[in-house]
């Protein structure tokens, strides 16, 4: 597994820039921990020996104590009234003797200068405050130089902190910063920082397109879990603590995860995750109750059924202490939940929680409910509605360790979507957004599509819930409410390929959504940037090209497949490849209302669902105004006839024939650009992705004329500029 495709970002490749060398090797030559080094530490003591020995040639060698002027120092920032003890939080006997300071003093801190004590060889060694408290998962990292000294400190608010600023300072050697000056100093914006596999025991995985699971095969957990690791590996780089390891649809056997044998199975891989700071979470089948406890009902009011979850929960605490919790998809597709008793969503979720609550566990209740049994002909059912009215009314009746999950969008994953408006409207309630890392409708990881600009758009979104200023970043950032329990959470794109993502430039979404999530202040260039660089190396060329391409590439995919936020013109199930009437008469909620005069859904309170009152205001006006909504979202809120004229100036027909006349242009235009990356990227990953970059090419192609040619034979309306429409 050592090849370029399965390092992703964690190549370590050798640092060529003589000057990046000269300046680093000093100062790591050796690694300075006081205390036991175990756990979440080792794990970072490792990783940083490892990526030294890669990068710059040379182990560095772990110590106590330095014994000269320069090192890396590791440590944990303690709290008050901890121990003061090594980077371990382990008492450790070599303390007092140590030139440095292992905690930092009692907080809060202030900016009193240096300390000064008397190292291993009787010089002064200094080291700076911290100026503030670290949060548990921040961590500063900081360039000390001073008198003879030459150091760098790397302070973490946990051996997690540590974790996490070791794989920042990795970060620095690969791009080639030099740390003279540093002064780093950062705290992930977001409490739970999430990853969701949707991996079946069977080994399937539901909207998987890399492969098979790294986790179970044939309905058993895979026993060699190294490929595990190496995943909680390269999610731990990026900032993720925590995952769920089940598909949210529980089938048979994965519904027994909870108890008996599979239970010590999760448990293995659990102290996998536990390594790298990532917290185990199971999806569970609401009805396990009936299903693998012999009960005759599932009924969260009922007495045995919540002594059975208690149980069950004790279990599973016995085999995994720090077990996250639950995640829950209850009466939604056909999945089993509190509904068929006459109870509500917070009815079924308070039950579990009451279970998990002494353990500290969490419930993560889904938000994505709605009608999938709806009749087409039935114009006043809005599936876009159904979040919101199914839960806005149960806001503050969930328990303090019940999350709320809401897909960023009030449909499901779409190219492009409005932001859900439960956003801001449960002011009582935890709450994580859910997005989609895996590319489900977004080209399924044949197609290039950097999914960061979309996530950052709606993490930017201004929701208004408190006046200006209430956006969703902040929001699930846990600063606007007070909720104790916020984050973000996704959808895993990773299989057993080789290169772990199918599409190797998919890599980059996996990366740019736990850096996002981490901060969401980053750009989108510049988390792209960065994975390029740790990916392919620092060549200009390949900086600009491949950061150039993943910037284009969501534009050039809703070019040319869903114009203008409709959205769902796919094949059915699949959901590959155009098929523009596939969902039109479902049951699934999902249509376009297409006809030969216009197009869209009216989704106004003045003439059609009343989704667009479902916002706060001024965002429910705006949308709701043909004058004020925007362009790309116009298909989504409103129906109108294909000669409408768009704030861009285009008919919304002429749009519709432009942009995917250019989208497939575009995406011709990859196939060269890559090919001018030929001799600076190695040739198994230049091949991997020149083959599907062709194969996109090509079936833009398909998307163009079929999306064209059924709105031509719908309309009767030539292209301004009479291209080939068939
Ligand atoms: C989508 C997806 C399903 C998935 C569901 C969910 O509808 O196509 O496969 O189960 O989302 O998020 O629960």
């Amino acid at each position: 597994g050592g090849s370029a495709l399965y390092k992703a970002w964690l190549q370590y490749a050798k640092v060529n820039d003589s000057e990046v060398c000269e300046v680093y090797k000093p100062l790591i030559q050796q690694i300075v921990v006081a205390g036991r080094i175990e756990g979440v530490l080792a794990a970072a003591v490792a990783e940083l020996q490892e990526g030294i020995r890669s990068m710059l040639g040379f182990t560095p060698e772990v110590v106590q104590e330095p014994t000269g002027t320069s090192c890396l120092l590791l440590q944990v920032n303690k709290p008050e009234g901890a121990e003061t003890a090594g980077a371990a939080g382990e008492g450790s006997g070599t303390v007092s003797k140590l030139a440095v300071q292992p905690g930092f003093d009692p907080l809060p801190m202030s900016e009193t200068g240096p300390i000064s004590q008397t190292s291993a060889q009787g010089k002064p060694w200094r080291v700076p405050k911290a100026s503030a408290a670290l949060e548990a998962d921040g961590f500063t990292l900081l360039h000390v130089r001073e008198g003879g000294e030459n150091c760098l400190l790397l302070t973490g608010g946990s051996a997690r902190g540590v974790m996490y600023g070791a794989f920042h300072l990795l970060r620095l050697i690969s791009m080639g910063i030099c740390p003279e000056g540093l002064n780093v100093r950062e705290c992930p914006r977001n409490r739970l920082r999430m990853i969701n596999q949707w991996d079946n025991a069977d080994g399937s995985i539901e909207r998987g397109y890399a492969g098979r699971s790294i986790f179970y095969r044939d309905g058993s957990m895979v026993t060699d879990l190294q490929r595990v690791k190496d995943y909680a590996r390269i999610l731990a780089s990026t900032g993720i603590n925590a995952i769920s390891i089940n598909n949210v649809n529980v089938h048979e056997v994965e519904t027994h995860f909870i108890t008996g044998e599979l239970l010590l199975d999760v448990a293995r891989v659990a102290a996998v995750f536990r390594e790298y700071g990532i917290a185990l979470f199971l999806s569970v089948n609401f009805a396990a109750p009936i299903a693998i406890g012999g009960l005759s009902t599932a009924d969260p009011l009922d007495r045995g059924v919540q002594a059975w979850w208690k149980t069950a929960v004790q279990q599973i605490y016995t085999a995994i202490p720090d077990f996250g919790g639950f995640l829950v998809k209850a009466d939604s597709e056909h999945r089993p939940g509190p509904f068929a008793y006459g109870r509500d969503h917070a009815d079924g979720a308070n039950m579990l929680a009451e279970a998990l609550e002494p353990y500290g566990g969490l419930v993560i209740w889904r938000c994505f409910v709605y009608n999938c049994m709806q009749d087409w002909r039935d114009r006043r059912t809005d599936r876009a509605r159904a979040a919101y009215d199914h839960f806005k009314p149960l806001d503050g009746k969930f328990r303090d360790n019940v999350i709320l999950q809401i897909k960023n969008g009030p449909m499901d994953f779409q190219v492009r979507e409005p932001v859900s408006p439960l956003f801001g409207a449960l002011p009582h309630t935890n709450q994580v957004i859910e997005f989609q890392v895996a590319q489900e409708y977004t080209g399924q990881q044949r197609h290039l599509c950097y999914l960061v600009p979309q996530w950052k758009q709606v993490l930017d979104f201004d929701t208004y819930a408190l006046g200006p200023e209430t956006r969703v970043k902040d929001i699930v950032g846990g600063s606007r409410f007070p909720f104790p329990h916020s984050g973000v959470a996704a959808v895993s794109n990773i299989g057993d390929e080789e290169n772990w993502t199918g599409h190797t430039l998919a890599q980059a979404n996996l990366y740019g959504y736990g850096r996002l999530v981490w901060n969401p202040d980053l750009s989108a260039e510049a988390i792209a940037d960065e994975w390029t660089r740790l990916t392919f190396g620092n060549h200009p060329a390949v900086v600009a090209g491949v950061t150039g391409m993943l910037m284009k590439s969501w534009p050039i995919y809703e070019s040319y497949t869903a114009p203008l936020g409709v959205g769902w013109m796919v094949t059915p199930h699949t959901h590959y490849g155009p098929d523009v009437d596939g969902y039109e008469y479902s049951r699934w909620g999902t249509y376009h209302f297409a006809d030969r005069d216009g197009i869209g859904v009216d989704r106004t309170k003045r003439s059609g669902t009343g989704y667009a009152a479902q916002y706060f205001s001024p965002n429910t006006e705006m949308f709701e105004s043909l004058g004020t909504c925007p362009d790309e979202l116009l298909l989504f809120f409103h129906h109108v006839p294909y000669s409408h004229v768009l704030h861009s100036g285009k008919t919304v027909i002429q749009h519709i024939y432009d942009t995917h006349f250019t989208g497939a242009e575009e995406a011709e235009g990859f196939v060269q650009s890559w090919e001018g990356l030929r001799d600076k990227i190695d040739d198994i990953r230049h091949a991997q992705v020149a083959g599907r970059l062709a194969k996109q090419a090509e079936h833009a192609k398909h998307w163009r004329d079929v999306i064209n040619t059924y709105f031509y034979r719908k309309s009767g309306i030539p292209d301004e500029q009479g291209r080939t429409i068939y």
